[in-house]
């Protein structure tokens, strides 16, 4: 295999951490935080990102124009052009029409079409449409959106359990629509490494080398990153992926796994990405905290425990040479241990300096905001890390100037021992009132009396799903991290907070998913996801 060999071509990277990781139940971004992680995944070099399915809300539809001018047109790497901005739409003109005009102001968009082909599917979201209907509404789908865009992706939903014939003459029709790229989707995640690598090598030889042929593989048997390495080998040229393995149930193919497999296996797979490893790391981070979905301990390449060695054996081997028992460096994938940055008596330049050397670009109102917060966390904590500083910018991102309700004060007294009682104040910005309640724990102590009385506070009925907490860094003092998810008459919200003492941080985390919950109903609209 020689440089200029096409199979040695970079493997396109298309993140879907915006589309189908938001589809992840509890998951709902704002367009501000979707903004902050499409300005990242451009830092990390993904080729391009699928910033949402606009005709599912006015805010989505907010958030992929405010991605594709933001972030569409301008350069964040050494690739010399700006990242492809794509949004996803069913074969229907109005998705079509709506995904367009969210995309127009990137240099390079795409749109993505998608119907289902297998039997169950048609059956059930399609009406039970013949084989020669999907054909035709894909086909003048894809002419539809050729229109708007000469980069078209094309994807039959449920590709894996679609009988094979109809899925070959699927894909004929769509190549001769003049669609770019075919994708093919494991929806349900029931591929099989070998079986999936020999039909996407088929595929492959089916289109020909100016389409691109694509994968999107789910993880429910976890064999979503084993299918796309499989499918990579067999000449696919793009991988679908999301940051942290989010996605639909089980997820998707996890970018910084398949990304590292191929970069650590370049002797086997010998395709390149063009993702910058060192940003990887942040990447996952920045997920996680902006959609509450932690990062379990021993994940793969991002997790806590990735880089860590616990038996002595280990720790001997690592110490004489680290490659005796790791085959990534940590460095490279950004996940070094956190350095210590700030004090309390750093002032808001070096503040400001050291959130711009650490990638984050706030607003003046956001810097000060991040100041204010980092002032009263040194006063308790006298050294900050690097990781303590993305706690707080990524606490601050979430919250907006526009918030329903601030928490102005909260006291706490009585817990493992005396019954718990939480008195709040919480200001509702709308008319400046400060509401005051108290609430006495009846023994499921003090968090639970603080979500209480701001519960009573704010007069709403929230039930708390989900609560994690977790430390920022290593020692007694470290900052804690709660994520929460609430139900807000059946709708599940994600809220965080971070301080140094735990109730205080779920108290913020709890007040932060209700905000949350008052924003996204003002922008919700009606259309289904698929
Ligand atoms: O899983 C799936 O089939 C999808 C399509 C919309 C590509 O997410
Ligand atoms: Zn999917």
């Amino acid at each position: 295999m020689t440089a200029t060999d096409p199979a040695a071509a970079p493997v396109r990277i298309f993140d879907t951490t915006l589309r189908d990781g938001e589809q992840a139940p509890g998951i709902s971004l704002d367009a501000k935080e979707k903004l902050e992680i499409a300005e990242q995944l451009a830092r990390l070099g993904v080729d391009v990102i699928e910033a949402g399915f606009p005709i599912t809300s006015a805010g989505d539809t907010a958030a992929v124009h405010g991605i594709a001018e933001a972030v569409g047109t301008q350069v964040w790497n050494e690739a010399e052009t700006p990242p492809t901005i794509a949004a996803l739409a069913r074969c229907h003109p109005a998705d079509i029409t709506r995904a367009a005009e969210s995309l127009a102001p990137a240099t390079h968009s795409r749109i993505h079409v998608f119907l289902s082909t297998s039997e169950i599917h048609r059956h059930v979201l399609h009406h039970g449409a013949s084989e020669d209907a999907i054909v035709n509404q894909a086909v003048e789908g894809i002419k539809q959106a050729l229109e708007f865009t000469p980069d078209v992706e094309f994807s039959p939903q449920d590709a894996t359990r679609t009988d094979v014939e109809f899925l070959k003459r699927i894909v004929d029709a769509a190549v001769e629509a003049g669609a770019t790229t075919v994708n093919i989707p494991d929806t349900v995640g029931y591929a099989i490494p070998h079986d999936f690598g020999a039909m996407i090598g088929d595929i492959v030889r089916r289109v020909g080398p100016e389409v691109a042929v694509s994968v999107h593989c789910h993880n429910d048997l976890g064999l979503a990153v084993a299918n796309s390495i499989e499918a990579v080998r067999n000449g696919a040229t793009q991988v679908e992926v999301a940051v942290n393995g989010i996605g639909e149930r089980a997820g998707n193919c996890a970018m910084e796994e398949v990304v590292m497999a191929l970069a650590t296996r370049a002797d086997l797979l010998a395709r390149p990405t063009r993702v910058n490893t060192r940003e990887i790391g942040r990447t996952s981070r920045l997920v996680s905290t902006l959609t509450g979905y932690p990062v379990q301990f021993n994940k793969a390449v991002v997790g806590k425990n990735a880089f860590a060695h616990e038996s002595g054996i280990h720790q001997h081997g690592v110490l004489q040479d680290r490659l005796t028992y790791e085959i990534m460096d940590a460095e490279a994938v950004g996940m070094v241990g956190s350095q210590i940055v700030l004090g309390k008596h750093s002032g808001r330049h070096a503040f400001s300096q050291q959130l711009t050397d650490m990638g984050y670009e706030l607003t003046a109102e956001e810097t000060q905001r991040a100041f204010e917060r980092f002032k009263g966390l040194a006063d308790k904590k006298v050294e900050l890390t690097d990781a303590d500083l993305e706690a707080i910018v990524a606490d601050e991102i979430s919250a907006t100037s526009e918030e329903a309700y601030e928490l102005e004060g909260l006291e706490v007294s009585g817990g493992t021992v005396g019954q718990p009682t939480a008195t709040v104040r919480v200001r509702r910005t709308a008319d400046d009132v400060v509401l005051e309640e108290s609430v006495s724990g009846d023994g499921n102590g003090m968090v639970d009396a603080a979500c209480g009385a701001i519960r009573r506070a704010i007069g709403s009925d929230a039930t708390l799903v989900n609560f994690n907490v977790a430390a920022v860094t290593k020692g007694i003092d470290a900052l804690g991290d709660v994520t929460v998810q609430v139900d807000v008459d059946g709708q599940r919200y994600t809220g965080r907070g971070v301080s140094t003492d735990v109730v205080e941080a779920s108290a913020r985390a709890f007040l932060s998913a209700l905000n949350r919950s008052v924003r996204l109903q003002r922008v919700r609209a009606t259309t289904e996801t698929p």
